[in-house]
């Protein structure tokens, strides 16, 4: 039996790709969706309906699909997976493509004999959103053809804006032709299972959330590291750079995660309401703070990648030092990280607990510490460092540490971001999606430091870097 059906969701579905020849789909939409597929997660009747500029026709976006399948085991599954996906040519601001478009989600519904639901799935770069809304308006295919059953939904990348501005009018053109719950807006980060796991362990242990506060935690660091460079989005990693890359996003969810009241359950608008009120509370770093507060950096060689201009200041690494105005968190630097070639790949989250302030330890040692890991990525885990007694004759001390690792076994079913990206879409579940709050409050915080950037240095490092520039 269908699994979906327990969730009610076995409805047919069309998931549309605007912009399906670009990487992402190739590296993880076709991935996911396919692994959705053979784990029978899908409804029954669905089908991909590719739309991209390119003159590549039905038979070219399976060559691209199965390419990326290759490295899938089930040849047979894959072969009948092909022969769900569709295409249609068109360009983003041309009426006449929407109308092409539309005729052929129709010739599909016609074949089911019903009017399906529509899932829209923006994967192209970002200068394109505004542009498919409004033509997704225009062409009426933001209505759904049924007002009785079944649903329009769309699914958008980020980065959503560039900053407050842009993002607030984005919003504004959405919020004229989709409702909220209508609009999924992606931050592949929340669907990590390890990334959901923080509000699980922090809420579901009585040992942690106690000491959860100023009081107790003198530090936390989250990080994202990446060993590569920009790779071939030299021209829109040179427009966004790191901050809005994935700070204003993947860092920010990791943090609203971290520092969040306990939402009293899992509902998706107590959640999201937690997640947003993070955001609000962070102190705005102004324009006078900038030199204390943040450093940015460039990889040497980054000005010579292609699509990136011979000047560009723009930054592949940052870290800010942010505080949050409220009284559990008050004083408590939250040092926020990422970067491109650094000298290894990481995401990760540590909380440093404060010394003892009676320790039996050595009291000129500073490093008598708790430090607790979540390792998001690899080696994906938790690790808890303590102090015990070093067997012997003294009182001296020696390090330890528990760890928690997740199984690294096919049986144990951690679902790729992606897939849960797709699977909550069809299920309506906004959980794991930000809403516009969340998205206003993060670009608040962030657009003052994009706007102040040149008061701070540009430090130049070189690959495998370890963030220790001056
Ligand atoms: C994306 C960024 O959102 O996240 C990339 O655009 C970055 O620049 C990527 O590499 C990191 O995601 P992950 O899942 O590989 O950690």
């Amino acid at each position: 039996m269908k699994k979906l059906n327990e969730l009610n969701t076995n409805t047919p579905t069309i998931i549309i790709i605007l912009g399906v020849t670009g990487d992402l789909s190739h590296r993880k939409l076709f991935p996911a969706i396919f692994d959705l597929y053979t784990k029978d997660l899908l409804p029954d009747d669905f089908a991909v309906v590719g739309f991209a500029r390119r003159d590549i026709g039905e038979s070219g976006i399976r060559k691209i699909a199965e390419s990326s399948l290759s490295g899938k085991p089930n040849k047979k599954n894959i072969k009948e997976f092909l022969e769900k996906l569709y295409y249609q040519k068109g360009f983003f601001d041309e009426a006449n493509s929407y109308k092409e478009l539309g005729e052929l989600l129709k010739q599909i519904d016609e074949k089911w004999g019903l009017c399906s639901n529509k899932l829209f799935y923006l994967a192209t770069p970002p200068n394109f959103y505004e542009a498919i809304f409004k033509s997704l308006d225009a062409s009426g295919l933001n209505l759904h053809c049924n007002k009785e059953t079944g649903w329009t939904r769309v699914l958008v990348e980020k980065p959503f804006g560039k900053d407050i501005k842009t993002a607030t009018e984005l919003d504004r053109t959405l919020g004229k032709l989709f409702n909220e719950n209508q609009i999924f807006r992606i931050d592949h980060y929340l669907a990590k299972e390890t990334v959901q796991n923080i509000l699980m362990f922090r809420f579901s242990n009585s040992i942690f959330e106690p000491l959860w506060n100023n009081q107790y935690i003198e530090k936390v660091e989250i990080k994202i590291w990446e060993t590569l460079g920009v790779e071939k989005r030299g021209s829109f990693y040179h427009d966004t750079g790191a901050l809005r890359d994935v700070g204003q996003n993947h860092i920010l969810q990791m943090l609203a995660l971290v520092a969040m009241d306990n939402p009293k359950s899992i509902e998706p608008k107590n959640i999201r309401r937690n997640r947003a009120s993070v955001f609000q509370s962070l102190f705005p770093i102004k324009k006078e703070g900038i030199e204390k507060s943040v450093v940015r950096g460039q990889y040497e060689g980054f000005t010579q990648e292609s699509g990136v201009e011979h000047n560009s200041q723009t930054e592949t690494y940052f870290k800010i030092q942010a505080y949050l105005n409220n009284s559990k968190w008050d004083g408590v630097p939250f040092y926020l990280e990422s970067g491109k070639k650094m000298k290894e790949a990481k995401t990760e989250i540590k909380i440093h607990f404060k010394k003892v302030a009676d320790c039996l330890c050595p009291k000129e040692e500073e490093n008598h510490k708790n430090i607790l890991t979540l390792r998001i990525q690899p080696n994906e885990g938790i690790t808890i460092k303590f102090w015990v007694k070093k067997p012997g004759f003294s009182f001296d001390l020696s390090e330890q540490k528990l760890t928690f690792m997740y199984p690294k076994d096919n049986n144990v079913l951690v679902p790729d971001a992606y897939e849960r990206v797709i699977i909550d879409c069809i299920k309506g579940d906004q959980t794991l999606f930000t809403s516009t709050e969340e998205v206003k409050a993060a670009w608040e915080f962030i657009t003052p430091i994009i706007e102040n950037w040149n008061k701070a240095k540009l430090y130049i490092y070189k690959t495998g870097s370890d963030g220790r520039f001056s």
